[in-house]
Parts: C-alpha cells; structure tokens; sequence
C-alpha cells in the first residue's frame, strides 16, 4: 500500500490554515516541524489533568505528573532502542551539546583534541570553542567535499592518539548528506576516541537504533522532531554519563547536600538540576510515540519522490544551483539551493508571497558558506506531511523570482 499522505497531513491542523489567503505550504521543518494532534493532546491532557511538579510531591497530582514525565522519558528510550534511564531530558539540542562539551569537557587536558568538521551547525562549534578557551584542548576540522558530504578521507590524518572525541552531524542542516556512522565509529575505536552525533536533522525522519550505530552520545532536538519547544535529548553511553560531573546545579540533581558539599544522583538524574520542562517533555514522548508508529519505509519513500521532483524541477529554472548531493543516496530530505544573482532572502521572500515557507540564510553554518564563498543558500526541508503540491508551490515561486529578480 502507497503512503498515505493525505492521511498524515490530517494529523496536523496548522496544514489547512489560510494565512492572508494563501495556503500554508511549509518547507521550514528543518527550522521546527510542525505538530500532530497526538502531540498536542497528550500536552493538554497533562495541563488539564496531571499538572504538578515531578519527583517531589506525595499527592496525586504529582504523581501522576511524575508518572507522565517518566512515560516520555521511555517513549524517547524506545525511538532510540536505549534503557530508559540513559535518556536525560535537555533544554534543547544545543543544550545537550554544551552538557557533554562541559561534563565530558572537563574531564579532558591540555593538548586534548576534539575533531569536528566544517559543516557543523554552530551549535556543534561553539560549545567546543568554548572548551578550548577554558580547558586549552585543540579543535581539528574535517574537510567538506564540493557535494556537500563531510571528507572521511581525511579521518586517518586527522585522528590522533590525543583525539578524545569526534562530534558530528548525523544529517546535514545544510545540504542532507547523512554521515557513514561505521566509517567514522571505527576510525575514532583505532584511536580510542568516543564518537558524539548531533541528530537534530535526523531524529525527524524516523526511529534510530542507536546501538548497532556504536556511538557513545547522541544529541536531538524536540521541536525538529514534532514536538513542542525548550526540550530535548541527550542520550549517553552510562559509564560515560556516570563519570562526568554534574553541568548544572540545583534541585533533583543530588544525593545529599549539606553546607559543607553535596554528592550527586546518578544520571540522567544528575544532569537534569531544577524543575524540568514536564509538559514538553510530555509532548516530546508523544511524537516519538507518533514517529514510532509511521510507515518510515512509505514516508522516506514519499520524502525521496518529493527531493526528486524539487531538483528535478529546479534543474529546469535558469540560474539554479543545487548545493549538496545530487542524487537520492545517503541523504535526508534537506535540499540547498542558490539562484544566481539573487540573495537566498528575496528568494524566500518571493516564497511566502506564494504561501511557501522556507530558510534562507548561513543555517547556523557560517563556516560552510565561508568554505564554499557562499552569502547564504535558500534551503527547503522536507516532511513526511509534505506532499507535491508543496513542491509545485516552490517551483512556480523560484520560477517567478528568476524572471522577476534578475
Ligand atoms: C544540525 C543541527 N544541530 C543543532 C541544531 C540546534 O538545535 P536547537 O536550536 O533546537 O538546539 C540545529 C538547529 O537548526 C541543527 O540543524
């Protein structure tokens, strides 16, 4: 049976709104993704009928409360084939980066190095930028290739026996090029080094297994994955999250404190110090229990059709220029594309007044475009609620800018 997308888009009320008397064709999902009903049930159902805060109060509603917050933390378990209790609730994806570059940074020393690449959003630089200003650690980058993929040719000379860590992008927020994980897993073992994935762009495009993928942390973020906002995961290999310090300090995040010095829960309480965002997590166990129950065969799929009839189509409009792979392998559904002469925004411009939302602009990865001599790029992200008409939409707007802009 062919995916039904008509199906799914029926899950997610924002798809039929009229805005100014355009319909909403939205290509921004690797911004924020839209919500299904399921999501946003499940976060009235606790504002209407459980709120309390969690793993502190003895009546009812705090139990229920906790109960619910514990439900999701296994919902998130389970889209990442993990135990439960290595999943640790985050303020969002950055978040959960700037913890392993603070916890696990701090275990590192001098003349430590951590190896990223030049396509990595700033939120998987910065933190690391950061530690080396604190802890004197190095930073090595792994070269682009000109078709947008991170140059695993260049790991044997860029890993050393130094090298503690490799944190990547699992999905490029740029140009789609999913990493080859093995490859990268077993040149950083030759070193001894642990391997950290940012999944921001991934996690959105169906249930992981994070254990046959060998990594040691991985990082996503709710709002990409469908659902609400100010949360997200980290999960961490145990012994790893055991060993590193706390990143925050607070409430729930203790064995015992006394004047003199405080002792630390084991994590993932450890890591989740003051009151955590509970409805969003809440909402955030939901649509990995909605991810979890998708035809992902049917919806990557339906997603691959639409790049196809995207590039397809552009390839057509004079003047386009597609940044990142050009064919269907190895890549999610996060396509870049410049139009000569004219600047990403007024292209995105020209899109919304045909009701199509894109980004325009460096995507968080300015050092890419400095890479590539690029202002920016016009990028479109799918999902599996995207359907041709979407596409359609986008191909008549950039057709009109490149007659009207140029
Ligand atoms: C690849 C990648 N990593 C990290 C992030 C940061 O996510 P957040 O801002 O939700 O923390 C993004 C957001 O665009 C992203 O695309």
């Amino acid at each position: 049976m062919s995916f039904d997308v008509a199906a799914v888009r029926g899950q997610f009320p924002i798809l039929s709104e009229i805005i100014d008397g355009l319909p909403v064709h939205y290509l921004d999902n690797g911004a924020s993704a839209q919500t299904p009903l399921a999501v946003i049930d499940a976060v009235r159902h606790y504002e209407t009928t459980g709120r309390a805060n969690v793993l502190r109060g003895v009546h009812r509603l705090a139990e229920r409360a906790t109960e619910s917050y514990e439900n999701a933390r296994a919902q998130v378990a389970t889209f990442l084939g993990v135990p439960t209790m290595e999943i640790v609730f985050t303020g969002g994806c950055t978040a959960a980066i700037n913890l392993v570059a603070y916890s696990y940074g701090s275990l590192l020393k001098p003349g430590d190095r951590i190896l990223l690449s030049e396509i990595e959003h700033h939120s998987n630089i910065v933190p690391w930028q950061l530690l080396r200003s604190r802890a004197g650690i190095e930073l090595d980058m792994l070269p682009v290739t000109t078709d947008g993929r991170i140059d695993l040719e260049a790991l044997p000379r860029l890993l050393t026996p130094r090298t503690k860590l490799v944190s990547l992008a699992h999905v490029s927020n740029v140009t789609g090029a999913l990493l080859d994980v093995r490859a990268v897993v077993e040149a950083a073992k030759s070193v001894g080094a642990r391997v950290m994935l940012d999944g921001a762009q991934r996690a959105p495009h169906g249930p992981l297994d994070l254990p046959s993928l060998g990594v040691d942390f991985y990082a996503f973020a709710g709002h990409k994955a469908y659902g609400p906002n100010g949360i997200g995961v980290l999960w961490g290999r145990p012994e790893l999250l055991d060993a590193m310090p706390p990143f925050m300090g607070g409430g729930s995040m203790i064995g015992r404190v006394t004047l003199a010095e405080t002792t630390w829960a084991p994590s993932p309480r450890r890591f989740e110090a003051g009151t955590p965002a509970i409805g969003p997590a809440i909402g955030l166990g939901a649509a990995c229990a909605w991810m979890q129950a998708l035809d992902w065969t049917g919806a990557h799929d339906h997603e691959m059709a639409l790049v196809q009839r995207l590039m397809d189509g552009l390839q057509k409009i004079d003047g386009t220029q597609i940044f990142g792979p050009a064919s269907l392998q190895n890549r999610y559904p996060v396509v870049s594309f410049m139009l000569d002469g004219v600047h990403p925004h007024d292209v995105a411009q020209t899109l919304d007044s045909f009701g199509v939302a894109v980004r325009a602009g460096h995507h968080c990865a300015q050092p890419l475009m400095d890479r590539f001599d690029l202002d920016g790029t016009t990028r479109v992200s799918m999902a599996p609620y995207n359907d041709n008409s979407d596409i359609d939409a986008l191909l008549a707007g950039v057709a009109h800018a490149a007659k009207t802009l140029r």
